[in-house]
This record gives C-alpha cells, sequence and structure tokens, in this order.
C-alpha cells in the first residue's frame, strides 16, 4: 500500500489565507499578545514565528519579552495589565516558565475568553463538558488535517499516544466529540504496540523519537504524528518510525510539515475567533 502523505503545511496555508481574508474585512484589528519569560531558544524561535505568522495575516500583534529573574507576581500583573486592555482579544503565554513561576498559576489568571491556547481550566471543562470554548491549538490542528485527510470519524476507533494537558488529553475530548470510540494510552498501559494496532486513527503525541514502529500499524489507518524530536546527529523526527509505518498505514503526517505548521494556524484561528466573540 502506498500511504498518502497529508501535506499540513499546504492545509495550514489555506487556514492562514481564509484568516486573513476574513481579517481584512471585519474593521478592526485582532490583536494578540504573547508573552515570552526568560531565554530558551526554542521558545525564542516559536514566540517570533506566531508573531510573524499573526502580523502576515493582519493581527495586531507584539512579544512581551520580560527577564529570566520574573517574579510570578510581576508575571500576573502582565497577565492582569492584558486582561484589562481593550485592543488586546488573545493572550498566549508561552511554555516553559522558569522554575520561579508556577505555571498553573498563570494559566488560571488569564481571562478565559482571552485565552487562545485553550488552557484556562474553564476552557479545558467546557471541551470536556461538550461545550463551545477555545481549543488548544495542536489538537485542534490535527482534527484539521484529519478532515482534509478524508478520515471517517463517526464510529472510527481511535488511539491517542500521550496524555498531556496540552495535547493528548485535549486531542482524546475533540475525538470523542467527533463521535470516535476513543483509548487514551500511555507510559504506564500495558502492550502499547497491540492497543495501537486496534486503531483506526492513531495520534502519537509523546515526545519520544520514533517510539511507533512499523508493526504498531495497522493496514490502512490514518497515522498523525505530533512529535517533534531533534537527534543528537540533527536530524528532525516524529514520534512514529515514518518508513516503517508509511508501508502499513493509509495516511500519514510527515515531521516537519504536518502537524508543527497547524498549531500555529490553529492560534490564529481561536484569536479571530476570541476577536469576533468578544467585538463581533
Ligand atoms: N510551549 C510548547 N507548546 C506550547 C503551546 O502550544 N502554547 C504555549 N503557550 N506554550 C507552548
Amino acid at each position: 500500500m502506498t500511504a498518502q502523505i497529508i501535506d499540513g503545511k499546504a492545509v495550514a496555508a489555506r487556514l492562514r489565507e481564509a484568516i486573513a481574508a476574513r481579517t481584512a474585512s471585519l474593521g478592526f484589528r485582532p490583536g494578540l499578545r504573547v508573552v515570552r519569560v526568560g531565554e530558551d531558544p526554542a521558545s525564542g524561535v516559536y514566540v517570533r514565528n506566531k508573531d510573524k505568522a499573526a502580523k502576515e495575516v493582519g493581527f495586531d500583534s507584539a512579544t512581551i519579552a520580560l527577564p529570566a529573574s520574573t517574579t510570578e507576581a510581576e508575571l500576573l500583573a502582565e497577565v492582569a495589565r492584558l486582561n484589562a486592555d481593550p485592543a488586546v482579544d488573545g493572550i498566549l503565554v508561552q511554555l516553559p516558565l522558569p522554575a520561579q513561576i508556577r505555571a498553573d498559576r498563570v494559566i488560571a489568571a488569564v481571562a478565559p475568553e482571552k485565552d487562545v491556547d485553550g488552557f484556562h481550566p474553564l476552557n479545558a471543562g467546557k471541551l470536556a463538558s461538550g461545550q463551545p470554548g477555545l481549543v488548544p491549538c495542536t489538537p485542534k490542528g490535527v482534527m484539521h488535517l484529519l478532515k482534509a485527510a478524508g478520515a471517517a470519524l463517526p464510529g472510527a476507533r481511535a488511539v491517542v499516544l500521550g496524555r498531556s494537558n496540552i495535547v493528548g488529553r485535549p486531542m482524546a475530548q475533540l475525538l470523542l466529540a467527533a463521535d470516535c470510540t476513543v483509548t487514551l494510552v500511555h507510559s504506564r498501559t500495558r502492550d502499547l504496540p497491540a492497543e495501537c494496532r486496534r486503531a483506526e486513527i492513531l495520534v502519537a503525541a509523546v515526545g519520544r523519537p520514533e517510539m511507533v514502529r512499523g508493526d504498531w500499524v495497522a493496514e490502512g489507518a490514518t497515522v498523525i504524528d505530533v512529535g517533534i524530536n531533534r537527534l543528537p546527529d540533527g536530524r528532525l523526527v516524529g514520534d512514529v518510525a515514518f518508513a516503517e509505518a508509511a508501508a502499513h498505514c493509509g495516511a500519514i503526517t510527515p515531521v516537519p510539515g504536518g502537524v508543527g505548521p497547524m498549531t500555529i494556524a490553529c492560534l490564529l484561528e481561536n484569536t479571530l475567533d476570541a476577536a469576533l466573540a468578544r467585538r463581533g
């Protein structure tokens, strides 16, 4: 079987074009503020990419860079200022944060209607109880890719590998909301390969390079690889051994060029949605 390669770059570009067209007709510019604390180099790249993409679709975007020595109280004060600023529709505090700051306190301090990461407990609770709200960007991007790949979701057996608050848990909720039969598996699951082999839709989000081997993948399955892992030799690989899996599956996302570009496009979508809800 020759697997279909799901082109996340192309799907993300189409989504960004649609957002730019809707933004141009609004009569105001949705406001996004990305807050970065400290000098984590990977975060620096992510934050620059988010800000650039937001400006390209016509948003009023700015990055607020705070020193690594920032206290939790100082960061909470900055979040409170952004919550109160009427020009700001979306607030994103880039994770990870320095050790002296409790991330859960900061996440809970963001106004839920400006929480474009979808990490606030109120938005997580809405997702878990089937109510509309802001949804985390990466799992939202995966749902766009499944749709673009033409995956039949109702009744499908979906397996999510990984239980993080950023990807695995909200991913399971979104697949459930789309009427899949969902299994959430993780590092303590017995016989992971057997669980994964049952999947018609397999989403891998564990952050372990090429952990999912070819014989973990059912014939014809749709495989979505959320992992972005840098190997010691500099190569970028996913959580799935791509060539092995592609020999079995019906469709698969590459790394890079699969889920990655969708995360930023969905941040823009959330920011537009938040702006419309606040002032539309
Ligand atoms: N760090 C890695 N991924 C993310 C994300 O989706 N949002 C935020 N705020 N920080 C991150």
